[in-house]
């Protein structure tokens, strides 16, 4: 097991090192090297150093020519173009050999690891305890596990948090309802997890609902439900038992939706609002004694420049409320010196969304202030956008209310199984509904991941769901396509053969395989899982127009049919260990 040095990066290293002997005075300058139409790849750096050193580019790049090594095996041929660019062409040879070396290194296909891993401490999937998860929270739990996988692929050391809502005033209101009404939160019979699910939501929707109408018209029993809340700030036993009847019922209801949304999520990682209890007043007497916060009409706050209410006047960031009570600020502020100084995070991750950019702004330039976030431990929040309707509206039901993630699943799954079920031949009843499932759920996770994380988009079921396009269907047949032909190869087994000539198609192929490891670096360093996406959809096309042009079983050799066999599988392997980090099977068949 090896990683493989990208025929990008040698091509870099043998212009970088023949331009420091052709111009001294330059250098470790960078060739600028660039995938090209015109050849395989193009250099435009000499342009600029030329202009730096009063030289003539043309000429400085001819003697660039000159002082690469000759016939080194992996540049073909190497010319001056335009007004001092080098188009670069690599032999088939080195193409294949490099593919070679990544089939041979298991899953990784050669990605090396990060340099230098750090830890990082990924805030993701963090829904409301007694509340139904709409889709929203498909946004934080779909990104948040794919930069997950990402940033482990590269080796670095990644803790997840989900900071689930499960503290706050309305709980007092649901303890004391459930006091008073025993057994409202039903006994549960279902054994599959979707059912229990289910039964877990109805049942806290219902309670939810009936505490509400009871406060909002009941003045005693408001009274009753606002001591509560202070037993449960005081931390009194029975009223935590009742508590933590809601969070275990959520859990369940939780855990149904993340099963279906095919998200592993592990207990220990759910550490909610209130895991951060007993740092609360320690984290308020810091920053108030250290000035970074002050006290304003009885409240807690910390002030910015920058930050300014509508009216003009400036808009604080409260810490701790008059009435000394402890709000979402406070808790995160706790979290970071947990993240930092007992989980040794050097870098917060929040994949969250950008409404509550304002938020993290002031909590991260708080932490800052007070000297838990520094140079080398920095936080940063990946927001994401909205998921709007056909409309280009946030997305709500026709009776204008907000989407339950649950149905959208449902009815995405319910699709694909409709195209599975048409397309199969052979397919059982079982696995109609397997590969519906991962067909349907695929598609609505690529469908999000596909845009840049900040950006809105609309969800559209029908174009999630279209086998052509960018869509993760499309690329779940590329991979299933390629396995039936590997099937169908029989004894026939892939076989690199360097010495083949490489037709342009396959050529175009084994180069963007090459540069998986490079999309992967950037994609972790950027958390642009966006990039990922339009790196395997051209994964896909390459690979279509290769299967168009290359006839695999039918090669005019059996050396090419096997180094054709050979591409096939290399394609399927890196789209299979690019969806993963996606989060998204790729069935063997469809
Ligand atoms: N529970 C919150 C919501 O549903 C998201 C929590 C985000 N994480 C955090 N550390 N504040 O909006």
């Amino acid at each position: 097991m090896a990683s493989v040095t990208s025929l990008t990066a040698s091509v870099h290293q043998r212009l970088a090192d023949a331009l420091s002997a052709a111009l001294p005075e330059a250098g470790a300058a960078d060739p600028l090297l660039r995938r090209s139409d015109r050849a395989d790849y193009q250099a435009n750096g000499i342009l600029a150093l030329a202009k730096k050193a009063k030289a003539n580019p043309r000429e400085l790049a001819a003697k660039v020519v000159d002082a690469l090594p000759a016939d080194d095996g992996t540049i073909k041929d190497v010319e001056v173009s335009g007004p001092g660019f080098l188009n670069v062409t690599v032999t088939d040879k080195a193409i294949t050999e490099n593919l070679a070396a990544r089939a041979a290194d298991g899953d990784r296909l050669g990605v090396p690891f990060a340099e230098k891993a750090g830890t990082t401490v990924v805030d993701w999937a963090q829904p409301n305890v007694a509340k139904e998860m709409h889709v929203g929270h498909l946004r934080n739990s779909v990104i948040g596990n794919s930069v997950v996988k990402i940033l482990e692929f590269t080796g670095e050391k990644v803790v997840s948090r989900h900071h689930i809502g499960d503290w706050g005033t309305q709980f007092g209101m649901l303890v004391q309802y459930l006091l008073e009404h025993p057994d409202a939160l039903g006994h549960k019979s279902a054994e599959d997890t979707t059912e229990a699910g289910e039964e877990a939501m109805s049942s806290l929707n219902r309670v939810y609902k009936e505490s509400k109408v009871l406060f909002d018209s009941d003045e005693e029993f408001k009274t009753r439900a606002r001591r509560r809340v202070v037993d449960l700030q005081a931390g009194d036993p029975e009223t935590l038992a009742i508590w933590q009847r809601f969070v275990d019922e959520s859990k369940v209801y939780f855990y149904s939706v993340f099963n279906k949304l095919d998200v592993q999520i592990e207990d220990a990682d759910i550490v909610g609002e209130s895991g951060y209890n007993d740092m609360l007043a320690e984290t308020c007497r810091i920053l108030e004694e250290s000035g970074v916060a002050v006290r304003s009409n009885g409240a807690l706050c910390v002030f910015f420049d920058d930050v300014k209410g509508p009216d003009g006047n400036p808009s604080p960031l409260i810490v701790q409320k008059s009435d000394g009570g402890f709000g979402y600020a406070a808790t995160d502020l706790s979290a970071i010196r947990d993240r930092v100084f007992n989980l040794k995070a050097d870098t917060l991750l929040y994949v969250v969304d950008a409404r509550q950019s304002l938020h993290f702004k002031m909590v991260f330039e708080t932490a800052r202030r007070a000297g838990w976030l520094t140079e080398n431990v920095k936080a940063v929040q990946l927001g994401f956008g909205t998921v709007l309707g056909k409309d280009g509206k946030p997305f709500k039901t026709r009776e204008g209310e907000t989407v339950r993630l649950i149905d959208l699943l449902d009815e995405a799954i319910d699709r694909a199984s409709a195209i599975v079920r048409e397309k199969a031949q052979d397919l059982s009843e079982e696995e109609i509904a397997e590969r519906g499932a991962q067909v349907g759920i695929g598609a609505v996770k690529y469908a999000d991941l596909s845009t840049s994380a900040v950006r809105d988009y609309k969800f559209d079921l029908d174009q999630m769901v279209s086998l052509n396009g960018d869509t993760s269907v499309y690329l779940q047949y590329a991979y299933a396509r390629i396995q039936s032909i590997l099937r169908k190869a029989g004894d026939v087994r892939p076989q690199a053969h360097p010495e083949l000539e490489l037709t342009a198609a396959e050529r175009a192929l084994g180069l963007h395989i090459d540069q998986f490891a490079e999309t992967v670096a950037e994609v972790a360093g950027e958390y642009a899982p966006h990039k990922l996406a339009a790196y395997l959809y051209q994964l896909a096309s390459f690979y279509t127009t290769f299967y168009d042009k290359c006839p695999v079983l039918k090669a005019d050799t059996p050396a090419q049919v096997e180094n054709r066999l050979f591409l096939c599988d290399i394609t399927a392997r890196t789209l299979h260990q690019g969806m993963a980090l996606l989060g998204i099977r790729t069935p063997e068949r469809l």
